[in-house]
């Protein structure tokens, strides 16, 4: 274990059962975010899968989801993303409060707070059998989902899960 030498204790903590408590307005106002992304990505990749195929669908969710994440930070006033220990695009790394999660893999939602007593929240997101068109093992997948992976995403690590796997999280920042 490394011991912190730091003077100042860590800005972020796991919240103590009172602490969730006394967040649960903020809890509230994370789900209701973490819904809306999740409602608004699923419903632009089943309408770009349905267009185009897979292929496409790649497209998409790369040139949207960033798009469709900040629409919702606006309209929430919330900070939002999703994150992974196997990332496809790297800018979606986790935030430092949940670095310790993502690395342990936690399969449960979990609420953290800051000293100035922002919430941090993350939720699993777990795989989903249409997923697998662009996160199922590598070689299953179609030649131009890898194509156009390959193209977009050289440093790839989100392929190899299987329907039912945790995927990543959905994290929240409520200020
Ligand atoms: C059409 C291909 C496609 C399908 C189907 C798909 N994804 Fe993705 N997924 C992507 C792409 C492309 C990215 C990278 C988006 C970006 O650049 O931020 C991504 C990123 C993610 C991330 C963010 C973390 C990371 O690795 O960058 C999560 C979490 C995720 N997908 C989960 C899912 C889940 C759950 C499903 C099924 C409901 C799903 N995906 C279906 C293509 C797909």
């Amino acid at each position: 274990m490394l011991l912190c030498a730091c003077a100042e204790p860590p800005d972020w903590t796991p919240a103590s059962t009172e602490q969730v408590a006394a967040l649960q307005g903020k809890q509230v106002k994370a789900e209701r975010a973490r819904d809306a992304l999740a409602a608004a990505l699923l419903k632009e990749l089943s309408s770009a899968l349905t267009k185009g195929g897979p292929a496409s669908g790649i497209e998409v969710c790369s040139r949207r989801s960033g798009e469709i994440a900040a629409a919702v930070r606006a309209e929430h006033g919330v900070a939002i993303g999703r994150t992974s220990f196997k990332l496809r695009n790297p800018s979606n790394a986790a935030p430092i409060w949940a670095a310790d999660a993502v690395r342990d893999k936690v399969a449960e939602p979990r609420i953290f707070r800051s000293r100035s007593g922002s919430l941090g929240a993350l939720y699993p997101i777990r795989l989903q059998p249409q997923c697998t068109l662009c996160h199922g093992p590598a070689d299953q997948l179609a030649p131009d989902v890898r194509k156009a992976l390959a193209a977009r995403y050289p440093m790839d690590s989100a392929t190899g899960f299987r329907p039912g796997d945790l995927r990543g999280w959905f994290w929240v920042e409520v200020p």
